[in-house]
């Protein structure tokens, strides 16, 4: 284990400090001036140039220069999930679902470790937590010295407590999805869900692990029917983390559930929604290593279908440099998807109306962080109607200017 790991094992509340330390000083004017003048350029760029404009630049760059590089991986540890959100679905994969092999696990976190990638989240479609063997999946990450991305739904946190802090050096951040701030709404949403339960356990997890150092962060899913409460989860959700302005999350739905049904009827900004391709994700291929081994290029591969090889049969290496990923990317790059279903019906909004918005809330809670539910919905408003048409760059000034 390395010296930053021991200490945040021997000395939890270190970790806590360290991280609000750290955001003190990078969270600074200069910083705050500099995302101001960004975001403004991206308001722009959005009147400039249309996102399928931008995609297909952003692809070709990726794909010709391989400008990019990430460390960043998924391995589906498990594809099963407790319960069935509108906007995800997952029961409707037709994938078998199950949990990964020991002996694949080891092999897959050792290959992807070769391979420079250490930043691994644990799921692509389903919920880590429902795996009974977690605490395996945790050995694992140790043994090989890396730490874990951890989303859960939360239902079942409450089994794994002493192990996320035994190891807390692999898990360091817990991030709840909770997508609503009532019970009615949360319900309707995280269908199985169970609000009650919710609770209870992100109080248990607030009081058992943030007091180990394993801080928590909250993510809402901003649709049609959440949108109303995202005052109401600020001020829910704000004392159970470090630095609201960081911890608290809400971007904009996307079609993640094959079914676009649900997505068509709750997305907010239609008008900045784009078929997705050419598709990020093909273009900068980050790994999403499948239960029984067989590695897709994509986190939303419901049935299999952008699978580019087999991490029984191929290296990493192989895999990203092979036939299958080559195919793929001209097929996104000629948006000529007639054999990729999944990728014909996959639509995304504008990646810089979300920014913005992450970027307009960040700025709110860090220079307003106790003000009143209503005050931080009439934001969230007022940035929904200027971006449900095309805004100007002197509104969205006005917007931030406000803040
Ligand atoms: C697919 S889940 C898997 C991990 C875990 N089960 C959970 O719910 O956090 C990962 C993240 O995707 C988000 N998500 C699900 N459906 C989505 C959609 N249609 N658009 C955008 N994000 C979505 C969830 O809210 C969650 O934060
Ligand atoms: S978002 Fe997470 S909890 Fe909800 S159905 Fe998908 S995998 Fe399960
Ligand atoms: S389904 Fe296709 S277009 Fe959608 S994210 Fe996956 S690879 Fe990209």
């Amino acid at each position: 284990m390395n010296l930053k790991r021991t200490l945040r094992n021997a000395f939890p509340f270190l970790t806590i400090k360290y991280r609000t330390v750290r955001d003190k000083f990078s969270q600074n004017e200069a910083y705050y001036k500099s995302a101001y003048m960004e975001a403004l350029s991206m308001v722009d760029q959005i009147n400039s140039k249309p996102f399928d404009k931008k995609m297909v630049e952003d692809f070709e760059r990726n794909t010709k220069n391989q400008t990019y590089s990430s460390a960043r991986a998924n391995i589906e540890t498990n594809n099963s999930c407790n319960i069935d959100c509108a906007m995800c679905q997952t029961s409707s994969s037709t994938r078998v679902k199950g949990i990964m092999e020991d002996e694949l696990l080891e092999h897959s976190i050792e290959e992807l470790v070769k391979n420079g990638r250490t930043d691994i989240a644990v799921h692509t479609i389903g919920e880590p937590t429902a795996n009974p063997k977690f605490k395996t999946v945790l050995k694992l990450f140790r043994k090989n010295g890396i730490v874990m991305g951890l989303s859960t739904n939360g239902l079942l946190i409450h089994k794994h407590i002493e192990n996320i802090i035994e190891y807390r050096d692999v898990c360091p951040v817990v991030h709840f999805s909770v997508d609503g701030a009532t019970k009615e709404t949360y319900e309707k949403i995280r269908i199985r869900g169970n609000w009650d339960k919710l609770i209870e356990n992100i109080n248990l997890a607030y009081k058992t692990l943030r007091k180990n150092g394993v801080p928590l962060k909250f993510s809402l899913c901003m649709s049609k029917d959440n949108v109303h409460e995202i005052g109401d989860f600020i001020v829910r959700f704000r004392d159970y983390v470090e630095n609201p302005s960081k911890d608290l999350y809400v971007g904009a739905i996307n079609s993640l559930a094959p079914d676009n049904t649900y997505f068509n009827h709750v997305n907010i900004f239609p008008n900045h929604t784009y078929l997705n391709s050419p598709c990020w994700q093909v273009g900068t291929p980050t790994p999403h290593i499948l239960i029984d081994g067989r590695v897709s290029a994509c986190c939303r591969d419901y049935d299999g279908s952008i699978v580019i090889g087999d991490i029984n049969k191929n290296s990493l290496k192989e895999i990203l440099q092979g036939d299958k990923l080559k195919s793929l990317t001209e097929e996104h790059r000629s948006k000529n998807l007639k054999d990729r279903p999944l990728c014909e019906s996959c639509f995304v909004v504008d990646d810089r109306v979300n920014d913005i918005f992450g970027s307009l809330l960040e700025r709110t809670l860090k220079r307003n962080p106790r003000e009143t539910s209503e005050f931080y919905q009439n934001i969230v408003n007022n940035f929904i109607k200027l971006f449900q048409k095309k805004p100007s760059r002197e509104e969205v000034q006005h917007l931030f200017d406000a803040v």
